[in-house]
Parts: structure tokens; sequence; C-alpha cells
């Protein structure tokens, strides 16, 4: 990835966090995602006031990147960039991380604040190791359990 295309990420995802629907918890987050095939693709933190059904930023970006193409390159995450407010960098949720791990088990992980500084750079793997994915359920012919 060229300096340029983090910037271009970092941007996306700082303007994706002004978008941010955060009424309770008022910790707005962004999120830009960039593909194997070079797209991108964005999102938000959404809240609910039925607090449990909160999106974060990172799996609302995913689940719109699946929506716009089954092609498997537009759906191979290369990297991930997340910006919060600070400088203690926020890093995805459990449950992000196991939604980024189902399509970017290689994906570079970028935390940025909003002026633009990296707080962090890291991988899906050193966020998730030993993980569960696709593989798992593929290598067994029978998932049914018993003899
Ligand atoms: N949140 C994200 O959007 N991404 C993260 O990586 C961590 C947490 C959101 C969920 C909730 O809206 C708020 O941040 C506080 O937890």
């Amino acid at each position: 990835m060229t300096p340029e295309t983090e910037q271009q990420l970092i941007a996306l995802a700082t303007q994706a966090r002004m978008r941010a629907y955060v009424p309770y918890s008022h910790f707005a987050v962004g999120a830009a995602i960039l593909t194997a095939d070079g797209q991108m693709h964005v999102g938000c933190n959404v809240e609910n006031a039925s607090y449990g059904l909160t999106c974060c930023a990172e799996r609302n970006a995913i689940f719109g990147m699946i929506g716009k193409s089954a092609d498997a390159d537009a759906r191979h995450i290369a990297t991930v960039v997340v910006v919060t407010a600070g400088n203690d960098p926020a890093t995805p949720c459990g449950a992000c991380r196991q939604v980024i791990r189902e399509f970017g088990s290689d994906a570079t992980v970028i935390i940025a604040n909003t002026e633009g500084r990296i707080t962090l750079r890291t991988t899906l793997q050193e966020l998730l190791p030993y993980s569960f994915g696709p593989e798992q359920l593929e290598s067994s012919n029978d998932n049914t359990g018993g003899d």
C-alpha cells in the first residue's frame, strides 16, 4: 500500500467517523477498508436505544463491502483503518476481530486519531491469534458430531 493510499483511508475513516450515530456513548468511530482489488469502503458506529443492538464502525464497513460485490478480490480485506479521538489506540472489539478474520485473515490493521496520527499499526493475526475461520469448517467432511 502506498503512503497516499494510507492517507486516503485515514481521511475516509475520519469523514465516516463524523457520521457516527452515538447518542449514548458519545464515542464516535470511523472505519475504512481497502480490498484486494483496490476498492475502499467506509463505516461508522451506529448505536441504538436498545444498547445491545449497537453495531461497530468496522462491522458496518465490512457488511457494506459484502453488499457491493460477490467477487472474491472485492471481498478480500487487505487493510482496515480505524479512527477514534485521542492518543490511546482503540483496537477493534472481539466481535469485529472475528468478522475481519472471515474476510481478511492476513489484513493489516491501522489505528489513527482524528489528527491523522497513527497510534498503532498491527495485523489481524496479532489481534486474533489461533483464530477460527472458514477453513476449519471446510477441512472436515463430517461436522454432525457423534460417531
Ligand atoms: N466501537 C466501535 O465502533 N469500534 C470499536 O472498535 C470499538 C467500539 C463503538 C461501539 C459503541 O458505539 C462505542 O464504540 C462504545 O463502545
